[in-house]
Parts: structure tokens; sequence; C-alpha cells
């Protein structure tokens, strides 16, 4: 079967862990070579060696523009291109309000500016920004978080809209409740597990990988019509 992403140069942010890793792991398994960027080098370089050759590491603060910027120019140094650009680094929900700004929503900018303007120069490319089911809605106490990622939304019609014409799609996903180190403090918590679990239609949490799968998607050429698009993969906890 013909992979995925045959050929394709990535770079993931927050790709250490969760969600981020989940999504490198999948993208060279579907043929890509991924620059498995983290602000923690140390985790970043164990799951690059993970997988292997067609990874590499790169540590970046996605809060920090010049870090940005650098991270895209090494993955084009690592693989001569940049077609897919995933803006996944996030911090939760109880950070202050000008870090939480700083990471979830300049972080996105910046992956927006200095990747879709790589693309834009080689004609082309997709850009995936993770957002969250609180890009779309809100729960009790969790404002800049919720700030943040209806922050992202705005910034995926703008640059989908700005940057149609060279070719790149940006495109972002809104997760429900997933397992990873960001929710292991509330999931293991067993009332706030539950009532989780309840109001996912579903009845359970998702898994990093079933958020990979989306993404994948909307970073491989199946997906050539779609931008400005954002996709909710939340086992039905919206619609509640
Ligand atoms: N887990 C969930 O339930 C859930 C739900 C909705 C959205 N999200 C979003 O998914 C994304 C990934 O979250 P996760 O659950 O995998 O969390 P995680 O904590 O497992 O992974 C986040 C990774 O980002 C890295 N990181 C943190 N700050 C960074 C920075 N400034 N620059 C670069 N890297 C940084 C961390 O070192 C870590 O490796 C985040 O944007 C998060 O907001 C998660």
């Amino acid at each position: 079967m013909t992979q995925r992403l045959q050929g394709k140069a990535a770079l993931v942010t927050g790709a250490a862990s969760g969600i981020g890793r989940a999504i490198a792991t999948r993208f060279v398994a579907e043929g890509a070579r991924v620059l498995v960027s983290d602000i923690d080098a140390a985790a970043a370089e164990r799951t690059a060696a993970s997988l292997g050759a067609a990874a590499r590491a790169n540590r970046c603060d996605t809060s920090d523009e010049a870090d940005v910027e650098a991270a895209v120019a090494a993955t084009v140094e690592a693989f001569g291109a940049i077609d897919v650009l995933v803006n996944n680094a996030g911090i939760a929900a109880n950070a202050d309000w000008a870090k939480t700004i700083a990471v979830n929503l300049s972080g996105v900018y910046y992956g927006l500016k200095h990747g879709g303007a790589a693309m834009a120069q080689r004609g082309g490319g997709a850009i995936v920004n993770i957002s969250s089911v609180l890009g779309l809605l809100a729960i009790p106490g969790a404002g800049a978080y919720t700030a943040s990622k209806h922050g992202v939304v705005g910034l995926t019609k703008q640059f989908a809209l700005d940057l149609a014409p060279q070719g790149v799609r940006v495109n972002a996903v809104h997760p429900g409740w997933i397992r990873t180190a960001m929710t292991d403090p509330i999931a293991s918590v067993e009332q706030i597990r539950t009532t989780i679990e309840q109001q996912t239609p579903m009845g359970r949490w998702g898994q990093p990988e079933e958020v990979a799968n989306v993404v994948l998607f909307l970073a491989s050429d199946e997906a050539s019509f779609v931008t400005a698009s954002s996709y909710v993969v939340d086992g039905g906890y919206t619609a509640h």
C-alpha cells in the first residue's frame, strides 16, 4: 500500500510526548521524515531516536519567535524541504494568562508565519494547528486556555485565506479529552475521570493516536481541497 506521506518533510512542535509524539510516529510510519521539535531537548532526542533514521530531534520553545524560525530552517536543512507543519506544542489550562497566550497562541502564530512563508516560497504545503474542544466552547475556570484555543481557530482561517493562492492549506483539529501527560493530573482523580467519561457520548477518553489519524488525513494529499476547516476528535463531547 502506498504510504500517505511518502517523501514529505515535516516539522511537529511539542513532539516529544503525548499527541505530538503520536503524530510524529504516524508520520514516520507513513513515509515522512520528521523533525521532532520540543522545548524539552532530552525528551525530543529520546522520541526521535525511537523513530529511527527518518526522525531528527530539535529544541524549540514555540513562545520564542526566533526559535520557531530556526526550527523551520532546521527542517529545510535536515530534509531539503518543509511540506508539513503541525503546530501542536501547548500547555495546560492551569498556567497563567501571559504564559498560556505565549505558548498556545503566539507559538501557533510564529509557526504559521515562518512555516507558511517557507512553504509558500516552495509552492505549497499543509499546516495543521492543534486547538481543542475549548476552541469551540468553554468550561469553568479555563479562561486563558479557552481564549488561546479560540484564537487558534481565527489564525487558522486567516492564514488559510492568506496562503491559499500559494498552495498552502491550513486546518485545525479540536481534540476532546485525550489521555496524555497533560491530562494525567485530572485523569488520575477518579471522580473527575468518570465525570468526563459520562460527558463524552462514546463513554471513554481518547488516545493520542486517534488524534494523529485525523492530523494525518489533513496533512496528506487526500485533503487536497480542505483548507480553513476545523475537525473535532472528541467522542461526541461537544454535542453533549
Ligand atoms: N490531552 C488533551 O486532552 C488535549 C485536548 C485538547 C487539546 N490538546 C492540545 O494538544 C496539544 C498536545 O498536548 P498533549 O496532551 O499531547 O500534552 P503533553 O504535555 O503530553 O505534550 C505537550 C508537549 O509540548 C511540549 N511543550 C510545552 N511547552 C512548549 C513550548 N513552549 N515549546 C515547545 N514545546 C513545548 C512539552 O514538552 C510536551 O512534550 C496541546 O496543544 C494541547 O493543548 C490536548
